[in-house]
């Protein structure tokens, strides 16, 4: 089958499926397809991958809605792939924009002590690790699934991430390390808040914080010192509704030196502190 009629017919037959969804399946499935210039390229081509193997993945994704990272066990971050499983927070594109801003920023720096709070899947601190080679970097989290696969995903591009199993709001008062670039990306959402069936399918603990969805925010911004170097920067991935809330947290720990940054919809989703 040529790879335009796979498209062509794949959003046909499932008008629930959207073409990002179907473009990440090819991109798993595909040996040579990659990304959405080599998709053009190839369009006209013979398909390289099991056809059979596409439909069952789209069929599990529509039917029981599961996200599609979790059935290929994979996600793509700044051009690598990298392993997932359940019970670890799927990496949004939102925030590989924001690290692809960090590496431009801080491209000609080196030898910097850089700190990713609330690693996750590694997806901030491993690319920051591959990019900043003479930097030491450093991914805090709290549960087990998440550091196994950061780790998992450290050693398959054989990178010296140094991941630390703590739970912030402890961590935070006792430890003595202080960091030139912090990086975050917390839970952030209220836990009033009404999310997909799909995104709930996450890990609970990766979505949901108290106060409001401000809890981390208030507990590191009331501790930057401990962590951050003068002339450090911290940086957080925010929620979209979260600026002006935020802009008290940073009033109330007198720190004044900050700006905010959109993401690529265009929302405030990234605040820098420097101290
Ligand atoms: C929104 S996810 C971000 C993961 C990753 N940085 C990313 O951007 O894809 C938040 C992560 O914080 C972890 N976490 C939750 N509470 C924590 C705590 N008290 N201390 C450290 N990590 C925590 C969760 O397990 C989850 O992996």
């Amino acid at each position: 089958m040529i790879l335009k009629e796979f498209v062509d017919d794949s959003l046909k037959n499932n008008p629930e499926l959207s073409k990002a969804n179907l473009l990440k399946i090819i991109f798993f499935l595909s040996k040579e397809i990659k990304s959405n210039e080599l998709l053009h390229l190839n369009i006209n081509k013979e398909i390289d991958f099991d056809l059979k193997k596409a439909n069952k993945i789209i069929n599990k994704f529509l039917n029981k809605k599961i996200p599609l990272e979790y059935i290929t066990k994979s996600f793509n971050f700044y051009n690598n792939e990298y392993y997932i499983t359940k019970n670890v927070f799927i990496p949004r594109d939102e925030t590989e924009f924001l690290v692809s801003n960090i590496i431009k920023k801080y491209k000609d720096v080196s030898n910097l002590k850089v700190l990713d709070i609330c690693s996750g899947s590694g997806c901030i601190s491993n690319t920051l690790q591959m990019h900043f080679k003479d930097s030491m970097v450093y991914g805090l989290e709290k549960n087990k699934t998440p550091l196994k696969i950061a780790n998992m995903n450290k050693n398959k591009y054989s990178l010296n991430t140094i991941f630390i199993k703590a739970n912030i709001f402890k961590w935070i008062k006792t430890n003595n390390m202080k960091f030139d670039l912090i990086v975050c990306n917390p839970p952030y959402i209220s836990k009033d808040y009404k999310l997909d069936k799909i995104v709930l399918k996450e890990p609970k603990a990766a979505l949901f914080a108290d106060n409001d969805g401000l809890l981390f925010y208030e507990i590191i911004l009331s501790n930057i010192k401990n962590i951050l170097e003068l002339n450090g920067t911290l940086i957080f991935e925010i929620g979209f509704d979260q600026k002006d809330r935020l802009i008290n947290i940073l009033k109330e720990n007198k720190l004044t030196n900050y700006n905010f940054e959109k993401d690529q919809y265009g929302l405030d989703r990234n605040l820098y502190i420097k101290l």
